[in-house]
């Protein structure tokens, strides 16, 4: 099953792009499910009836479904809540714990188990959704790496039994919250989820994003940023949206700076994307309902077909030169100032500004020494010692 995730900043028109995407492939003959994971739904809006989170017929081919992440936060996961919440009241400085507590991204990568749902039903071809703005997307993407962290350090604790945690987690979990039994195993299943989860999102044979944006400055810098961080976390973009283009019979008089700002933006966006590029005109008026978002998709994909993947892409990969490993990660439009690059044991520690993933390496580099670090033409390059 093909899975489209619509993201990008907020208000430019990620949840028509979805709704049109959807309406798009089943006109292709896909049998669609359209889902939106983003907390503030507006599938419904869009189409101009309600919605829900139970799965709803929307058009021929396509049905829809908005998920409550805090309905799918099941029990175990409010439990595992409670004892964190615990821990902190115990007067720690756990950041790691606090972190967890807000729990920044679990919500989207709990309503994106939906997808695996839909996966599971076997009646679909095509899965398109509609994501919370980039922020929460990426923030998303990050909570793997905080979750693992946080479980590897407990259980490594746990294991060796260091003094240090010991009696702080008999205290916790002799105490109101949870047997520690259970408190393992809810943080197990959590982790399976999430893993789960990742490994749909990380599959860029199946899995896309298409980062939806508008021709004007604030929106194309911020879109960038994101296409680079989804690259770092591993997931491919196949195709940029570019939405409410001026049309050309708006492009004189009052309009024509605008119309020039425009043409800019645009060759900017031509360049900073490395994928295939869509367009879609402001319309003269709100896009609501199945036949104005069917009439977008015509717009947007014309002949195409909407579930295709545009372009192949593997944004982090390994390659051999001579007889160098080189590890390349897609980061277009990073500067080298705002890249580190580090080894942390077996795993490759990259930031890029305020974002930061852990790569575990594969046995053939790992533990080496990294040889030179090289970003060029948008694409880093960390080369290992032979
Ligand atoms: N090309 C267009 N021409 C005219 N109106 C548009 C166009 N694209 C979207 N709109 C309108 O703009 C508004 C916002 O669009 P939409 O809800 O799709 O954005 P969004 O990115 O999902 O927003 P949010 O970040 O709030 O989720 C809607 O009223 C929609 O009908
Ligand atoms: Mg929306």
């Amino acid at each position: 099953m093909r899975v489209l995730l619509h993201t990008g900043k907020g208000g430019v028109g990620k949840t028509s792009m979805a709704v049109a995407t959807a309406l798009g492939a089943a006109a292709k003959g896909h049998r669609t499910f359209l889902l939106s994971t983003d907390p503030a739904h507006s599938l419904g809006d869009a189409l101009g009836r309600p919605v829900g989170g139970a799965p709803t017929p929307i058009a021929d081919g396509v049905v829809a479904r908005e998920v409550s992440a805090l309905d799918e936060l099941d029990r175990a996961w409010s439990a595992i809540r409670g004892w964190l919440r615990e821990l902190l009241r115990e007067d720690t400085d756990e950041l790691i714990a606090e972190e967890l507590l807000v729990f920044p991204g679990l919500e989207e990568l709990v309503a994106l188990r939906a997808v695996r749902e839909v996966e599971a039903t076997g009646e679909f071809d095509v899965c398109v959704v509609d994501c919370a703005p980039t922020g929460a997307t990426l923030r998303m993407l990050r909570f793997p790496d905080a979750l693992r962290i946080f479980m590897e350090n407990l259980f490594e604790f746990e294991r060796k039994g260091i003094r240090m945690l010991r009696p702080l987690m008999e205290r916790v979990s002799e105490s109101r919250i949870l047997p520690r039994e259970e408190f393992f195993d809810a943080f197990e299943s959590l982790y399976r989820d999430v893993e789960d989860v990742r490994q749909v999102l990380l599959d860029g044979d199946r899995t896309s994003a298409r980062l939806v944006v508008t021709p004007s400055r604030v929106v194309v810098d911020e879109t960038r940023r994101s296409f680079a961080y989804l690259s770092l976390y591993g997931v491919a973009t196949d195709a940029v949206l570019v939405n409410r283009e001026l049309p050309a019979q708006a492009t004189g008089g009052y309009f024509a700076r605008w119309a020039e700002k425009e043409r800019r933006e645009q060759a900017e966006i031509a360049d900073s994307f490395p994928v295939p590029i869509f367009h879609a005109p402001l319309y003269p008026h709100e896009l609501i309902g199945t036949e104005a978002l069917g009439e977008l998709a015509r717009n947007v994909y014309g002949d195409r077909d909407p579930a295709e993947l545009f372009t192949r892409s593997r944004p982090i990969r390994l390659r051999k030169r001579g007889t160098r490993t080189l590890l390349e990660v897609d980061l277009p439009g990073a500067k080298k100032e705002e890249v580190e690059v580090a080894t942390h044991g077996e795993e490759l520690v990259i930031r890029v500004r305020d974002a930061e993933r852990l790569i575990a390496l594969p046995a053939s580099v790992a533990g080496r020494q990294i040889a030179r670090v090289r970003l060029h033409g948008g694409v880093l390059e960390v080369a290992f010692e032979a």
